[in-house]
């Protein structure tokens, strides 16, 4: 690993307002770059997110489109590396598909491309773990194939990942691509209309409402701390590893019945749970990381227990949101 990498070079960061993005560049700075060039077209991410380092003299923040050709033509003609986090969350690739294609798609493609015409030395691509849909093996490694996927949203992170691996061969491009699992912590979506259970869950324990179990809480996830999933985007440039896939999650299979039954001890909650039916087909029933591929090249460690970043998340989000919701 080559720590002095990052020294003096130029970094673009897109999507750098959004939860895992901001992170990245906070942990980008003690490198020493010569500049962090952020795009965010802000439909996701927040100035609140960009709050330790949006004054910092070595970033340029761009509130714009990745899908601005001429400005990425302009901004990669100047940058060493690229992190690309730029996307649209699974429901809204669900909902608009032409829009999702332009973004996830196109202007992924398009990234690509000038990530060869600037000879980039180096891309970092946010892939997910959606890719596998119901994966064939638990823990799930690299080689499971992607057949079972059936989202949009997947399918364009395999499109990515399928165009960096033929832009190595045909052009050597060099490229890492993450499949982040259940990333969560801090700076996580709250408002939208995609927050996800923890937060609602949070919201329950503060107002004193029983939360809510739709299904009988045995799906599981792999929940990763959003900060270890920015250091494995910092160890996935530092390493001289290149056309390379990585799972990035815990190993740690967790169901929603446990997660919240850690929320409420975390909290000192006795609040007990009202089940409802499933309201939703859920495609995924499991997930269960095989990181042992991120150990060995990556050194990646996750640092952070479920436990500790639930502490971190609820701290954060109950400083943040005092007062009660209503609820009709
Ligand atoms: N959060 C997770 O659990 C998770 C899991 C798997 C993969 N990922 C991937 O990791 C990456 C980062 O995810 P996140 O959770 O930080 O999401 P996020 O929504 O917080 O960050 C994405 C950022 O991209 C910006 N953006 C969206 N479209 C844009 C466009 N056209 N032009 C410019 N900016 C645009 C948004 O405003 C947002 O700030 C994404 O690629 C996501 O698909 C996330």
């Amino acid at each position: 690993m080559n720590s002095n990498k990052l020294k003096d070079s130029t970094v673009l960061v897109t999507g750098g307002a959004g939860f895992v993005g901001s992170y990245i560049v906070e942990k980008l700075l003690p490198f020493e770059p010569a500049k962090i060039f952020i795009i965010d077209n802000m439909i996701r991410g927040s100035h609140r997110n960009m709050e330790h380092f949006i004054n910092h003299s070595l970033v340029e923040f761009y509130e714009d489109d990745i899908r601005n050709g001429q400005l990425m033509d302009d901004l990669m003609s100047q940058s060493d590396y690229c992190f690309h986090l730029a996307a649209l969350r699974i429901n809204r690739c669900a909902e608009n598909q032409p829009e999702a294609f332009d973004v996830m798609v196109k202007a992924t493609f398009d990234l690509i491309e000038l990530a060869r015409k600037h000879q980039i030395k180096k891309l970092i691509y946010s892939s997910t773990a959606s890719v596998y849909g119901l994966s064939q093996h638990f823990p799930t490694p690299e080689t499971d194939n992607s057949y079972d996927n059936k989202t949009f949203y997947g399918a364009a992170k395999v499109f990515g990942e399928s165009i960096l691996r033929s832009y190595h061969d045909m052009h050597g491009l060099n490229y890492v691509a993450l499949r982040y699992f259940n990333i969560y912590g801090p700076r996580m979506d709250t408002e939208g209309k995609y927050t996800e259970v923890m937060i609602k869950w949070l919201d329950c324990i503060r107002d004193d409402r029983a939360p809510l179990i739709f299904g009988d809480g045995s799906t599981s996830m792999d929940f990763v701390y959003v900060e270890d999933v920015a250091d494995a985007n910092i160890a996935a440039l530092l390493n001289d590893v290149t056309d390379e896939v990585f799972n990035i999650g815990c190993q740690v299979e967790t169901s929603l019945k446990e997660l919240l039954e850690l929320l409420l001890k975390i909290n000192d909650s006795d609040l007990q749970p009202e089940h409802r039916p499933e309201n939703t087909v859920n495609p995924v029933s499991r997930r269960l990381a095989d990181i042992s591929k991120a150990k060995e090249m990556l050194n990646f460690e996750p640092k952070v227990s479920l436990e500790e970043g639930l502490k971190q998340l609820s701290k954060w989000y109950l400083e943040l949101h005092k007062e009660k919701t209503e609820h009709f």
